[in-house]
């Protein structure tokens, strides 16, 4: 039996010109490159810090470089798409002063905690925005191969999901992530919650544990174990530790999915040495009945920075041009991950079964 490899995204009738609200690490290495790959036209540039914003706009030809949030939204086209990528923590102060009905991409998390969530998700439908939040990990090609042959039947009934990551984060890049009180679960994990979500649908219950690391104490914590309960055979769970400073011979980045007839292996280079990264692999296996198993590998094309970026814009155009009903990036999908990340700092924050209370 052959299967479909396919790790195509509809892409836009009409791409919008794109105008950006952040010149940070994230637009500088994903969404320009992104937009530059697939050949869209990206309007102009703003950020708090205006020699930055200059800077990127140089080296990406962006025509305009506003000054101020006010000339940045003075000089927008009518059709524009606004991309935001800023902390969490700017984002009330920027939503509601974008004008009615516009089309959004706002970068993850959608606040920092499940009632700031909601409250931007007030903001949207107010401005009667339609809008999304950039969780594009489903849109990485070797994620979208993996749901395609699944789709197929290749491995049988999904019942098995793990992400690892054993790494050694560059957490310093990030000086915002400094003194907050939830930070990788809600600034990290949140991408592999919200692929569980996106494999398995929402759980019953979440369990968790994040943990500060010893050589990371600024940072909240930069290690957890999540897994998710469902009320049928499925193990699904997350493993992160960041501080695996140890050289790359023993890091680990891939996700796992097994099925009764078969599995999947994907191992994501771009965390592997950040940002440089590695070389990605994509594995499958498919249980033909008397034969010894036997892993295909396949060369995809593509890798999640900047392809997946393509595919959280494309899944937002596509959804406000009309040409597609589905729209898995939307803030209210957004709003059920951030659903997931509190129950995990709930669960995490209550603790297990005391020990002690066992003792007699
Ligand atoms: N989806 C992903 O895979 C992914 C990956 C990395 C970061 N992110 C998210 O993107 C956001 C930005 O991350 P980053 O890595 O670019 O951080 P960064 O610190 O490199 O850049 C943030 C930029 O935002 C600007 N900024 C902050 N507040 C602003 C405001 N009110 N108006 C205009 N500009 C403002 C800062 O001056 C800075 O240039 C974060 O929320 C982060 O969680 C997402």
């Amino acid at each position: 039996m052959s299967y479909v490899i396919d790790t195509s995204v509809q892409l836009p009738i009409r791409p919008r010109p794109i105008s950006i609200i952040g010149a940070g690490a994230i637009v500088q290495d994903a969404h320009l490159p992104a937009y530059q790959k697939a050949g869209w036209p990206i309007e102009q540039i703003y950020d708090l810090d205006p020699a930055k914003a200059r800077q990127v706009a140089q080296r990406f030809a962006i025509p305009k470089v506003a000054e101020s949030l006010d000339q940045f939204i003075g000089q927008a086209s009518p059709d524009a798409v606004f991309d935001v990528a800023v902390p969490a923590a700017a984002l009330p102060m920027i939503l509601p002063l974008l004008p009615e009905c516009s089309v959004v991409l706002i970068q993850k998390p959608f606040g920092e905690t499940l009632h700031e969530a909601r409250q931007l998700l007030s903001i949207c439908a107010q401005r009667q925005f339609t809008a999304s939040v950039n969780m594009q990990m489903k849109f990485i090609p070797a994620v979208i191969a993996a749901k395609n042959l699944i789709a197929q039947g290749a491995i049988g009934e999904l019942h098995d999901l793990e992400i690892r990551m054993n790494i050694d984060h560059p957490w310093q890049l990030w000086t915002f992530l400094f003194g907050l009180p939830r930070m990788e679960m809600l600034y990290h994990s949140i991408h592999y919650m919200d692929l569980l979500k996106y494999f398995f649908g929402m759980p019953k219950s979440v369990y968790a544990k994040t943990s500060q690391h010893p050589n990371q104490m600024q940072l909240a914590s930069t290690r957890s174990v999540i897994i998710f309960d469902y009320d049928r055979p499925i193990r699904a769970f997350i493993n992160t530790n960041h501080g695996h400073a140890f050289g790359t011979r023993h890091q680990e980045s891939f996700i796992k999915w097994e099925g009764t007839q078969g599995a999947i292996k994907t191992t994501l280079g771009l965390n592997i040495n950040f940002p440089q990264g590695v070389a990605d692999t994509f594995e499958y296996v498919v249980l033909d009945e008397g034969q010894a198993p036997e892993w295909q590998s396949v060369q995809l094309r593509g890798s999640w920075y900047p392809d997946a970026f393509i595919g959280s814009m494309a899944d937002l155009l596509c959804f406000a041009d009309g040409s597609s009903q589905t729209h898995s990036t939307s803030v209210a999908e957004a709003v059920k991950t951030m659903q997931l990340v509190e129950a995990a700092y709930r669960s995490s924050d209550g603790g297990g079964i005391s020990i002690d209370s066992l003792t007699p």
